[in-house]
């Protein structure tokens, strides 16, 4: 147990890999349990990609909660923060209730200090309230010894977040309840299911926070959008169940094929969404024909892109295709066209395009 001395602040330090959704959640039917309107399937990435760190303290000294995010103090009283601080705190109660006695000491009454810090641009599209609330749940679950199914507290953080508590490839059950017990997230298959398969983030812009956040978008989307009552009622379930098919057979072709379709329809129902909501870029289109063109060359699809509340592309692909692929990309967007730059922090299979091309 950490944290001997009363005193001494008891520290732990985590890192959450972001997760990009391959069948996209988008909709919630209770927006303060974050329940959503249809279950969603996505691949978590390495942790040596892109990945929130957080640290919580936490000492009997500390007067009240309170949050830094990359390095700036943020609102402690958000809704959602407070829900995750609550839910765990209600566990490791709950433990101590049901007669734990090494858990005399924890000192759940003691306020928490809690650092985080994304390696990537934080609210652009590339889903930094995944890691971070995930990171953030996961971490206070150790300071607080807690443990069990903690998917559903990084829910209440942000949907998309109950995903990245696994890895590999990962379903968010929608449930039925209304009190939220059963929407929680599932793993499919592990990481080493599917070990050829290979993510690619093609960085279109370096603005940081995207016009509208996905919380507010999605909100105006289920007020406007027919189109997306359909595509939950009547779309999404058929395709949950052939992607995890597709996970399962490790059938690259309809697993490309579904991402993409299902990138484009969760677009399109951005733009039913009144007033629109237009996440891509004309470089993200650019990239989009660029792959449709890609697979026609070679007569098979090869690379599939799916693009979430940013105009980001994230590209999914074998391992035997990431030179070929990378090659085509750099001569259709050249990276003297941005001055060369790469952005900072990212890996060596994150290209960057510029916006200006
Ligand atoms: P993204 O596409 O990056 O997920 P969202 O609009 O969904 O963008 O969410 C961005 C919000 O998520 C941020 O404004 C912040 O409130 C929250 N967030 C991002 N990173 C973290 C983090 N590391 N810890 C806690 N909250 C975070
Ligand atoms: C397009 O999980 O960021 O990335 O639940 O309001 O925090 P909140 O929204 P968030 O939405 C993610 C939307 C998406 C698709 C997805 O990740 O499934
Ligand atoms: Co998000």
């Amino acid at each position: 147990m950490p944290g001997d001395s009363m005193d001494k602040p008891n520290t732990v330090t985590c890192t959450a890999p972001v997760n990009i959704a391959v069948i996209k959640y988008w909709g919630k039917r209770n927006e303060e349990l974050i329940l959503p309107i249809n279950s969603s399937l996505s691949v978590t990435l390495h942790q040596d990609q892109l990945k929130t760190t957080t640290t919580v303290a936490t000492s009997r000294s500390f007067q009240e909660d309170r949050i830094w995010l990359n390095g700036k103090e943020e609102d402690i009283t958000h809704p959602r923060l407070q829900s995750c601080l609550r839910e765990i705190r209600r566990l490791a109660r709950k433990r101590r209730n049901d007669g734990d006695p090494a858990l005399d000491s924890m000192g759940f009454s003691h306020k928490v200090h809690i650092c985080s810090i994304n390696d990537f641009p934080t609210a652009a599209g590339l889903a930094s309230s995944a890691a971070g609330f995930a990171c953030l749940v996961y971490t206070l679950s150790r300071v607080f010894d807690v443990e069990g199914e903690l998917s559903g507290i990084a829910r209440q953080g942000s949907g998309s977040a109950c995903r990245s508590m696994y890895g590999g490839f990962v379903q968010w059950i929608m449930g039925q309840k209304d009190d939220g017990k059963d929407s929680l997230a599932q793993q499919v298959a592990p990481e080493t299911h599917w070990p050829e398969l290979r993510v690619l983030v093609l960085v279109v812009s370096f603005a940081e926070r995207k016009p509208v956040g996905s919380t507010s978008g999605m909100q105006t989307s289920v007020q406007t959008s027919r189109l997306l009552k359909h595509r939950a009622e009547s779309v999404v379930p058929g395709r949950m169940v052939k992607m995890i098919e597709a996970v399962q057979r490790k059938d690259f072709t309809a697993f490309a094929e579904l991402t993409m379709k299902d990138s484009n329809q969760f677009h399109a129902t951005c733009l039913d969404t009144y007033p629109p909501i237009f996440y891509l870029s004309s470089v993200s289109q650019q990239v989009i024909n660029l792959v449709h063109r890609y697979n026609r060359h070679y007569g098979e699809t090869r690379v599939a892109y799916t693009f979430d509340a940013g105009p980001n592309a994230v590209i999914y692909m074998l391992q035997q295709h990431v030179p070929e692929f990378v090659q085509a990309v750099q001569h259709f967007f050249p990276p003297e066209s941005n001055g060369g730059q790469f952005v900072k922090g990212l890996p060596v299979n994150h290209v960057a395009l510029s916006e200006e091309l």
